[in-house]
């Protein structure tokens, strides 16, 4: 029997619990105390709402429903959609003590907190999480926003969540290619700060593609705990939390390139890894056969290692400019010194992040 746990994001006045267990949807007492007022607009996707808005509106039955349906996908997640939420709660005559929730994945998570934090200036928000990327990340740690056609993640706002709750049968109905595109951010967890982990994930990967239930709460638990400690020590990202982005320049740059939703968001951060070991192991930080390794873990998952044909190097070299991480024009990349150890660094030059990205082009 999976047992449920609790952990804490721990940022003084404005500290949450994250919730991680089975049939945690089923449990009022998970929401209502992060609830102030008694409005509440449930946030969901065509995909999502199907599956879970019913189960989720049954929760909360005094409180004042009302829920927004938005449509599926990375390409809708932009400031149009976000105006179909806007358009709800002013419909509905939402109120500054109102809460949202968000359930969904990464999109409908990222586009609902940020909802919440620019309606009359700032309102509550709940995050439930229902793909493996989402409850390992994005739903930790309070980045919201929408992307840019010029740029993913471009527009939006820090605003911490009241609540995160896992509900860890909601990814019994997760597709394959959106299990391994978790599988990429826990993979991360483990190259940038946490040796051990990735030796258990190299140990467990058939357990969790097999969606052992034991073996992904213990993935997603590990992974929260991870994020939850790096977002308390920097919430804006003024260091450390940069270490979460490895791979996420690169792939970012593939996203945009490919144009939003055609390659999910783990897989580019997965050939996004591959690109920054290949990077450090051209600078002498690690070696061929780290390479190699974070390769073998990433391909156990099933996630891709190589750039989509047909993207340049002037392509990525354009579209990574764009990122969030360069200062005074200044690219700066997290990169891996060991195997468990990255840093946020500009110590390399243009021409061997060419060479690197020639070399896994070619
Ligand atoms: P997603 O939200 O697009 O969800 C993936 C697909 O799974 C969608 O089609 C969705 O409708 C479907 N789905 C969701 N839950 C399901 C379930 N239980 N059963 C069946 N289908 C389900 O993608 P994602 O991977 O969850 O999130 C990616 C997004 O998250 C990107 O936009 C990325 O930029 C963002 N992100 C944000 C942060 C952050 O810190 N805010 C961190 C990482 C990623
Ligand atoms: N996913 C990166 C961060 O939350 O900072």
């Amino acid at each position: 029997m999976t047992t449920r746990q609790r952990l804490d994001v721990d940022l003084g006045d404005r500290s949450y619990p994250i919730f991680i267990g089975p049939d945690l949807l089923s449990d009022e007492s998970l929401f209502s105390p992060y609830i102030r007022g008694s409005q509440v607009m449930i946030v969901s996707n065509e995909t999502v709402a199907p599956l879970y808005l019913e189960q989720m509106q049954q929760l909360l039955p005094a409180k004042q429903l009302a829920s927004v349906v938005l449509p599926d996908g990375e390409s809708f997640k932009n400031l149009d959609t976000l105006n179909q939420i806007f358009d709800g709660l002013l419909e509905q005559r939402h109120n500054r003590t109102t809460t949202l929730i968000a359930l969904g994945g990464g999109v409908v998570g990222d586009m609902t907190g940020f909802a919440a934090a620019s309606y009359q200036r700032g309102v509550d928000f709940i995050q439930v999480p229902t793909t493996l990327l989402s409850q390992v990340d994005s739903s930790v740690g309070g980045k919201t926003g929408v992307n840019h056609r010029l740029g993913k993640n471009m527009i939006g706002a820090f605003h911490q969540p009241q609540a995160v709750v896992i509900d860890t049968n909601t990814l019994n109905t997760l597709p394959d290619n959106e299990l391994s595109a978790g599988l990429a951010e826990v993979i991360k967890y483990g190259l940038i700060l946490e040796p051990q982990f990735l030796t258990w994930l190299e140990n467990n990967m058939g357990a969790l593609l097999g969606r052992d239930p034991q073996m992904l709460a213990e993935a997603i638990k590990r992974s929260c705990e991870t994020k939850a400690k790096v977002v308390a020590e920097d919430e804006k990202e003024a260091g450390k939390r940069a270490l979460l982005n490895l791979g996420h320049t690169f792939g970012h740059a593939i996203e945009t390139h490919a144009g939003y939703g055609e390659w999910l968001h783990g897989e580019a951060v997965a050939a996004g890894t591959v690109l920054a070991a290949q990077l450090s192991e051209r600078l002498g930080w690690i070696s061929s056969a780290d390479v190699d390794r974070t390769r073998r873990v990433l391909e156990a998952a099933n996630l891709p290692l190589a750039p989509p044909a047909g993207m340049s190097v002037e392509d990525f070299i354009d579209l990574m400019a764009v990122d969030k991480k360069v200062i005074d024009g200044q690219l700066r990349l997290i990169l891996l010194k060991s195997l468990g150890d990255a840093v946020v660094t500009s110590d390399f030059s243009e021409a061997m992040l060419r060479d690197t990205l020639s070399d896994a082009i070619s």
